[in-house]
Order: C-alpha cells, then structure tokens, then sequence
C-alpha cells in the first residue's frame, strides 16, 4: 500500500501520516514513512526530536549520484538510499526529504531528479507500506511515480476552504496518473460537523478522525502522537481498514 496525503496547510496531514504509521506498526505492518514537507513536522509527530538531516541537504551524495556543475542524471542510482537513511522510531522506518520540489514539477536540477528517483523506487520496488507526508501540491510527483501511488489521502477538515483544496488537488490528480482519491475528515468535533462534512463532499470519506486534546497537547509539547485514547485508535482503525479494503 503507498499513499500520498495531500491537503490544504494545517488541516492534519502529519497528524494523520504518524497515525496511520502508527497504527500498521501496531498490525505488524512494514511501514516507511516519508516526510517530504519543508517544515518536517511528521517527524516531530513521530516522535523523532533529534535533527535528521534531509536527504535534500546531502550535497555531496547528490553531486555523485545525479550529477553537478550543470549536468544532471534523470535516473540516478537510489536503489540503497532507503535502506542507508532512514531512522528507525517507535517501529515506523522514517525518511526525511527536507524542501523538495523548490522550482515547481519543472525543475530538473540535481535535488530534484534524486528525490524523485528515490520517491520513485520507494513507491514502485518497495514491498513496504510507504505513507508520503505531502505539501498541498501534487505536481511535482510526475507521473511514473504517481503510476506507484495506490492512493491519495486528501484530509480536510470541517471547513469550506480545505475541501476546496482538496477539489484542486483532486483535478491535478490525473496529470500524474493516480485515480484513486479517498477523503478523510480530520478535526471533527461532533455531529454537526460531520453533517456539514457529508454535505459538501462529493463521495463518502473513508473515516472521520475526532478533535482531539491529545493530539493538541502532544503537538505543544513536541511529543509523538499516541494512539492510546480508545476512541482514536477506533477512527484510525476505520480510515485503516476503509483504505485497505480500496487498495489492498
Ligand atoms: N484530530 C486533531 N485534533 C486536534 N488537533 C489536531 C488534530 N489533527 C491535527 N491537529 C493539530 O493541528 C495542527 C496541524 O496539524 P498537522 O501539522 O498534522 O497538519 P499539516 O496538514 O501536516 O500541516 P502543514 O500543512 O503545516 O504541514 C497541529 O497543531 C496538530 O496538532
Ligand atoms: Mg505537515
């Protein structure tokens, strides 16, 4: 299973990558998780306090595998990064991607045909389950690696705007060849808001994930997000099961 989750700024997208890690690790699952957010804070979610430096910042290993002073390799040799780079936190395989994509899906400098590359095998060679913590954009994915993506996570939340990011993201989903689409509700505080939430989508999200003090707190205080509390382990367990019986 690989998953890209996409959705407006803050709506939960690190929250619920750590979540749903999480919870496949609690199943015996294989899972790696990606960070490929400029702020990194799905490692933060995971737990992982010390710096990790980004794969986008190893210069040198970039300038040797896809090239420098101008010319750039499309294919560079990334078969050994995962097993070389990621840190291994409370069960989940973490790799941090740093600032990618900086220049849009266009670019074609160094950074960007390595991430890629690595993006690229993770989703297509890897028997893992991979969870991609994504920026609201999805063009930068091109289209052999969204070929590999099984689905897009979008989270929204009970608000106009980020279903209307997720409607965005949602037309750009077919120029980089992923079809499948899936919705979760994030921040749902009662009965209200999922109403609401049923009305404006258009298709039945896969789970609805509560407002939670504990995901709040464990943010203020940089701590892992936990799925002790009964009821999100419950809703995590939903979204879990909805998105495997779609793509599994
Ligand atoms: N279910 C929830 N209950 C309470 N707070 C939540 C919940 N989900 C996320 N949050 C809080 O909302 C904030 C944004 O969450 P998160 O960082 O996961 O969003 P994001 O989409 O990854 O943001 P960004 O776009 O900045 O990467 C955080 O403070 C987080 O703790
Ligand atoms: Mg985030």
């Amino acid at each position: 299973m690989k998953v890209a989750v996409v959705g407006k700024g803050g709506v939960g997208k690190s929250t619920i990558s750590a979540l749903l890690a999480f919870y496949g690790v609690s199943r015996d699952r294989d899972v790696i998780a990606i960070d490929a957010d400029p702020d990194m804070n799905l490692s933060s979610c995971l737990g992982v306090r010390n710096d990790v430096t980004p794969l986008v910042e190893m210069e040198d290993l970039i300038a040797e595998r896809a090239g420098g002073g101008g010319l750039v390799r499309l294919n560079p040799k990334v078969k050994d990064i995962p097993d070389k780079f990621y840190v291994e936190k409370n069960g989940v395989k973490l790799m941090v991607f740093g600032t990618v994509w900086s220049g849009g899906g266009g670019c074609t400098c160094p950074e960007n045909a390595f991430l890629r590359q690595v993006l690229n095998h993770l989703v297509l060679d890897r028997d893992e389950i991979v969870l991609v913590d994504m920026e609201a954009g999805i063009e930068h994915l091109g289209r052999g690696t969204g070929e590999g993506v099984d689905a897009l996570l979008a989270v929204v939340e009970p608000d106009r705007r980020s279903i209307e990011t997720k409607l965005r993201i949602e037309d750009l989903a077919a120029d980089v060849g992923i079809d499948s689409i899936y919705t979760v509700c994030n921040k749902v505080r009662g009965a209200a808001d999922r109403e609401f939430l049923l009305e404006d989508l258009d298709e039945e999200p896969l789970g609805f994930i509560p407002y939670s003090e504990d995901i709040r707190r464990s943010s203020q205080s940089g701590e892992a997000v936990s799925l002790e509390r009964s009821s999100l382990r419950d809703s995590v367990k939903v979204l879990w099961s909805g998105l495997a019986r779609e793509v599994m």
